[in-house]
């Protein structure tokens, strides 16, 4: 069958199979020709030339850059996977979110000695603060430690993001206002909510800006981000507090079972860091809960939160040498399946 086939088409456009083996002969030669006449004559294929049509990226821009997360002491899983006392975590989730924006993960082990955890700062383009429970101690100190440097940084001229979410959001609030006992109870532990924009909100510049306005709309309506966490802050007593309300524009409000208004979006007026009272990083990476959103406009939430932060640290202006974050990405370290309870996260990061 197959010979026969080859046989009319020999016949059919008069090219015998015989001479088919000078075809790529004299293809060869001919692109050997092009290549030697390119090499002395500058000739180029119309391939070439369309190829070099495409415009340079943005050299003010760094297109590898690296967020540092800092881990939480625990293994993430109630003690499922260790309970080795100097271990600590970082749900896999908020890699995953780094990653789909564009950026790789260097982990900031928060019992690392303060000089290894600050050389590691200087191979990161921004920092991610986590969620979790533990607000006191080497933990909070090392929060603290991190934060005066991002201010620091921007401060010397050095764009340098920062995302601090749920309770990092909550560190934050009791670092810049100096007050351990700001924060006040709420209930929303484990609820989806919507997002209520605060009267002449900033959209441009902040996390919002590239929301469609269609779904910036609907984030009003619809619960399209998780909350889960009974500590907040009331709008009333943020803007009452000098300190916060002077670092921070409060950008949306949300309500809590109660119907209790709290702050749930801030963003720094003069830094480029960004505060979460909910979870960007849930909708489309951590499953056990129900009630985490998964609609499509849910993941696009997620997806445009992503792509702010990794476009602010695209304006970093640290290169570090590349060895040295291969040395410390997060791919050094294996993530536990911890989600088959049926609860928690799905997947972690420990450090021991
Ligand atoms: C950690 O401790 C708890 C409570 O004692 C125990 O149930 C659990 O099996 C321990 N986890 C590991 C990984 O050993
Ligand atoms: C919002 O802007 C309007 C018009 O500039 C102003 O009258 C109003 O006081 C502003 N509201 C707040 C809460 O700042
Ligand atoms: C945890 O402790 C062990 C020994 O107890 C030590 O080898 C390891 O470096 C510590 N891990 C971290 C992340 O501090």
């Amino acid at each position: 069958m197959a010979i026969d086939a080859v046989r009319s088409f020999s016949v059919t456009t008069g090219i015998s199979f015989r001479n088919c083996i000078w075809i790529p002969i004299l293809m060869i030669t001919f692109l050997k020709f092009v290549g030697l006449a390119e090499a002395h004559f500058g000739i180029f294929l119309p391939s070439q030339r369309l190829s070099s049509a495409c415009s340079a990226p943005d050299p003010d821009l760094y297109y590898r850059p690296v967020i540092g997360i800092v881990s939480h002491p625990g293994d993430g899983a109630s003690g499922r996977l260790t309970n080795a006392t100097n271990a600590s975590y970082i749900a896999a989730s908020y890699v995953k979110f780094v990653e789909s924006a564009g950026a790789r993960v260097i982990p900031l082990i928060y019992t690392e000695p303060p000089e290894q955890l600050l050389k590691k700062l200087d191979l990161v383009n921004g920092v991610l603060f986590t969620g979790g429970s533990a607000n006191s101690g080497l933990y909070f100190e090392t929060i603290r430690t991190i934060f005066k440097k991002v201010l620091e940084k921007n401060d010397g001229g050095h764009h340098f993001p920062l995302y601090a979410t749920c309770l990092g959001f909550e560190l934050v609030t009791m670092i810049v206002s100096e007050d351990n006992n700001i924060l006040e109870e709420v209930s929303a532990r484990n609820q989806a909510s919507t997002l209520q924009f605060t009267e002449n909100a900033t959209i441009d510049g902040t996390v919002f800006e590239r929301f469609p306005p269609g779904l910036l709309k609907k984030l009003n309506t619809d619960c399209l981000v998780m909350q889960n966490h009974h500590l907040g802050i009331s709008p009333r007593r943020f803007l009452d507090n000098k300190k916060l309300s002077s670092f921070f524009e409060v950008l949306t409000t949300s309500k809590d079972e109660n119907n209790k208004d709290y702050v749930s979006t801030v963003s720094s007026w003069n830094y480029p860091v960004t505060g979460f009272q909910w979870h960007p990083e849930k909708n489309t990476f951590e499953w056990a809960s129900p009630r985490i959103p998964h609609t499509e406009e849910a993941i696009q939430v997620t997806q445009h939160v992503a792509n702010f932060l990794v476009s602010e640290a695209r304006k970093s202006i640290n290169r570090p040498p590349e060895q040295e974050v291969l040395n410390n990405l997060i791919y050094n370290y294996i993530p536990s399946y911890s989600g088959k309870a049926g609860r928690g996260f799905d997947q972690v990061y420990i450090f021991t």
